[in-house]
């Protein structure tokens, strides 16, 4: 509690995602991820060789971004950074294990930006990643993240506003001329201690994204972490050369 706490107070942000629940949903990030490691081990493993085969035959090597870098668990970070000219960790907040982390390659740098684009004067997905030297761009376990904080929002909201943020940044990987790696969730499915799924939910708000080519299951919350009796799985789909929605 004291170590989220300090985490919170101390974490470098602007004041707009301070105040929108980015850095208070990091810590919380931060801190399940320390209880859950064993849980989230074998995810964090398939998304890091899922990077790593997305740009194994890759011709030029010059920038890469990474979108959602969060606490850099699901980025192979040393590979990427052997293996570019250049890495650009993009995500809302970067917290302190992050910003060690980074410290020890030269050619990686922190950009700190609302990827939803909701946010005045933060850069966009194309800004990020459309320059000509970008070669790889890799979209890491964050497309379902992107609606959960617009839509916590008091007040009224465009009614198909989680479809419309999840489409915006599918459509705007697949606008970019560099390879794609797309990782994402996109269901949650709660069961109970004798395997009854008791809910399912529907992380990518109607969005289909066609058939992957890997697929696993996240133990996101394993029982006792949101509930002593249920359990909370998520379902991982990876794209290594992400071009575009379902039609
Ligand atoms: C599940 S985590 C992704 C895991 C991360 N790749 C890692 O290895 O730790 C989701 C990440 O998305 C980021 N995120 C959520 N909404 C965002 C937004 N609007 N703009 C930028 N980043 C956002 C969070 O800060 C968090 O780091």
């Amino acid at each position: 509690m004291l170590i989220e706490l300090l985490h919170w107070l101390t974490t470098p942000a602007p004041l707009a995602h301070r105040r929108r629940g980015y850095v208070r949903e990091s810590v919380l990030l931060l801190s399940r991820s320390r209880r859950c490691r064993s849980a989230w081990a074998g995810h964090l493993e398939r998304s890091r060789a899922a990077v790593i085969a997305a740009c194994a035959n890759l011709p030029r090597r010059r920038i890469a971004v990474v979108l959602g870098s969060g606490l850099l668990q699901d980025v192979p970070l040393a590979h990427l950074a052997e293996r570019f000219e250049a890495v650009h960790l993009v995500d809302a907040v970067h917290l302190w294990p992050a910003r060690r982390a980074v410290r020890a390659y030269p050619n990686v740098r922190l950009v700190t930006a609302d990827l939803t684009g909701l946010s005045g004067g933060s850069a966009s997905l194309h800004d990020l990643c459309a320059g000509a030297d970008v070669d790889f761009v890799v979209s890491a376990n964050v497309l379902s993240q992107l609606p959960i904080l617009p839509l916590d929002r008091p007040g009224p909201q465009p009614p198909d506003l989680g479809r419309r943020i999840v489409a915006a940044h599918l459509d705007g990987l697949a606008a970019l001329a560099a390879r794609v790696c797309l990782l994402t969730d996109v269901e949650q499915v709660e069961e109970d201690r004798a395997g009854r799924v008791t809910d399912r939910l529907d992380l990518l708000h109607g969005v289909r994204l066609g058939e992957p080519d890997r697929r696993w299951t996240w133990d996101l919350a394993p029982f006792g972490e949101a509930a002593r009796d249920m359990r909370q799985r998520h379902q991982v789909q990876a794209f290594l050369d992400w071009r575009g929605p379902e039609t």
